[in-house]
């Protein structure tokens, strides 16, 4: 007798799942990008992580957010271009504190290097314009110089500085957490500024380029907030026309949990406020389609991710790689799977050696953290069509739970694609296995034609990643017998599975 069922109804489409769902997120933070990415010493075109970027070559990001987080709305992108060695040194207002004992910024790392960065591993880059601190104009001209391919100042600077061809940099956020480090702006007023910024950067300037721009707009996690600022978007006198293609909300997690306390309680506690953000897309996008009738947004969420109390300023945001912080991307993912028809784009935070990040690196190596081998699990779910599922499973009730009181112990999503149905489970239960069967509603199964994986099968839930243990990450076969009408799956405590039916 299993514990849970879960019924995959293959024609029942939400919507395609955009590969952008997978995406990721790196400031100028602690080591993600000095010491993660870019060696901060050096003064030539060779900085780059060649680990790293190894890496995230690997798997495949589709998107990458740039320069913040906070620092995105204290930072002026002329700072970061031209020759290294004359650009200007400026202190890094929100993220002052680090391992390093002076973490100024250097601004060695800047736009062509960002640029450089994605084209080499092969991703879309998303840069977060300065709204808080900065102007349109500024915000116009960076774009200009990205993307121009005419005969201006700024696209010859880009030349000067060693590109030719425009970039035809694609997604642009204008602002971060305005309602906080990015101005403390009220709705009203954040949305008065981005009709501002829409307009110079996305009206007049979208004629310009050979390709679209997508304007995002960061939200909040509170449906009033989104509401309020959809509103006053929507008073445009004249009707004045501007794009507004994404909204954002960001969603940590986990700042109760430290990740060397193996209390199990807590461990549901956080499962349970990873499992919000449900509802926090629901909410974003209940308000988008209340208010924003006559415009087609997409819900970003640019942020999420564990952010656990060992992370701090001062230690610049770092902590352990869990396959507990592991399982609760797994369990995310699958929220974003089931939520495609709304969802255009997420960001994990952050990509290497900051909050849940998937790489981590000390002076001479790189290597994978779990939540890097959840990624790579699940990375066959990109562009296929998410189909409903039916998750029938138990549930326990959460000690001092906030909001959920109900954590239920087993997650799943599933998509169609060319190669066939793919289906991702994870056993919430860091105390107990789970014996799920599977089944495609109206579909024989054939057992030739499955195959399965599963990660973390060896590991205890707190178990933290190091250099020398990363391999014992990586997913191995799974047997998973099957009737003829349904597969069953043994889940041990805290695993991930992804089943394949051709
Ligand atoms: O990711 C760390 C910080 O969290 C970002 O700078 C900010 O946007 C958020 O509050």
């Amino acid at each position: 007798m299993a514990d849970a069922e879960i019924t995959v109804h293959t024609a029942a489409s939400i919507d395609r799942i955009a590969p952008e769902i997978h995406g990721h997120f790196a400031e100028h933070l602690g080591r993600c990008i000095y010491g993660g990415i870019w060696h901060a010493d050096s003064a030539d075109e060779d900085g780059f992580r060649e680990e790293t970027v190894s890496l995230l070559e690997d798997l495949e990001l589709p998107v990458l957010r740039w320069p913040g987080g906070c620092f995105a709305d204290d930072y002026h992108w002329e700072d970061g271009v031209g020759p290294q060695d004359e650009r200007p040194r400026r202190r890094n207002l929100f993220w002052a504190q680090g391992p390093e004992e002076k973490p100024e910024e250097s601004n060695s790392f800047g736009t062509d290097e960002f640029l450089e960065l994605c084209e080499r591993i092969g991703t879309e880059p998303y840069l977060a314009a300065n709204v808080g601190s900065g102007s349109p104009q500024e915000a116009a001209n960076w774009v200009e110089y990205c993307n121009y391919d005419g005969d201006t100042e700024l696209a010859d600077r880009r030349r000067e500085n060693g590109r030719e061809d425009p970039y035809g940099v694609k997604y642009w956020g204008l602002g971060n957490e305005n309602w906080g480090c990015g101005g403390q702006m009220s709705p009203e007023q954040y949305a008065r500024e981005y009709r501002r910024y829409a307009t110079y950067v996305g009206t007049q300037s979208n004629l310009m380029f050979d390709h679209d721009l997508e304007l995002i707009a960061c939200g909040f996690e509170g449906h009033e907030w989104n509401r309020r600022f959809l509103e006053e978007i929507n008073e445009a006198p004249w009707g004045a026309e501007f794009p507004l293609d994404h909204l954002t909300l960001h969603h940590y997690y986990g700042r109760g949990t430290n990740v060397d306390e193996a209390d199990e309680d807590k461990y549901d506690r956080m499962l349970a406020e990873a499992l919000e953000m449900e509802r926090h897309i629901e909410r974003m996008a209940g308000a988008i389609n209340a208010v924003a009738t006559t415009r087609d947004i997409g819900v970003i969420i640019d942020e999420w991710g564990t952010w656990h109390p060992e992370a701090t300023a001062d230690n610049g945001l770092e902590q352990e790689g869990t396959v507990f912080d592991a399982l609760s991307a797994a369990a995310v993912l699958n929220i974003f799977n089931d939520n495609s028809d709304v969802v255009t784009m997420t960001n994990i935070a952050q990509t290497v050696n900051v909050l849940q990040c998937l790489v981590e690196t000390d002076e001479d190596d790189a290597w994978a953290r779990p939540t890097y081998r959840v990624f790579d699990l699940y990375a066959p779910h990109k562009g296929n069509e998410a189909v409903r599922t039916s998750v029938d499973t138990p549930t326990r009730e959460v000690v001092d739970g906030d909001s959920n009181d109900e954590l239920p112990l087993v997650s799943a999503s599933a998509s169609v694609g060319d190669d066939g149905t793919y289906v991702t489970v994870a056993n919430l239960d860091c105390r107990g296995e789970q014996t799920v069967d599977v089944s495609l509603e109206g579909t024989d199964l054939n057992e030739d034609d499955i195959s399965a994986e599963i990660l973390f099968a060896e590991q205890e839930p707190d178990y933290a990643v190091t250099k020398h243990n990363a391999d014992e990450f990586t997913a191995d076969d799974l047997a998973v017998p099957s009737d003829g009408s349904s597969i069953e799956v043994e889940l041990p405590p805290s695993t991930v599975a992804a089943i394949s039916i051709e």
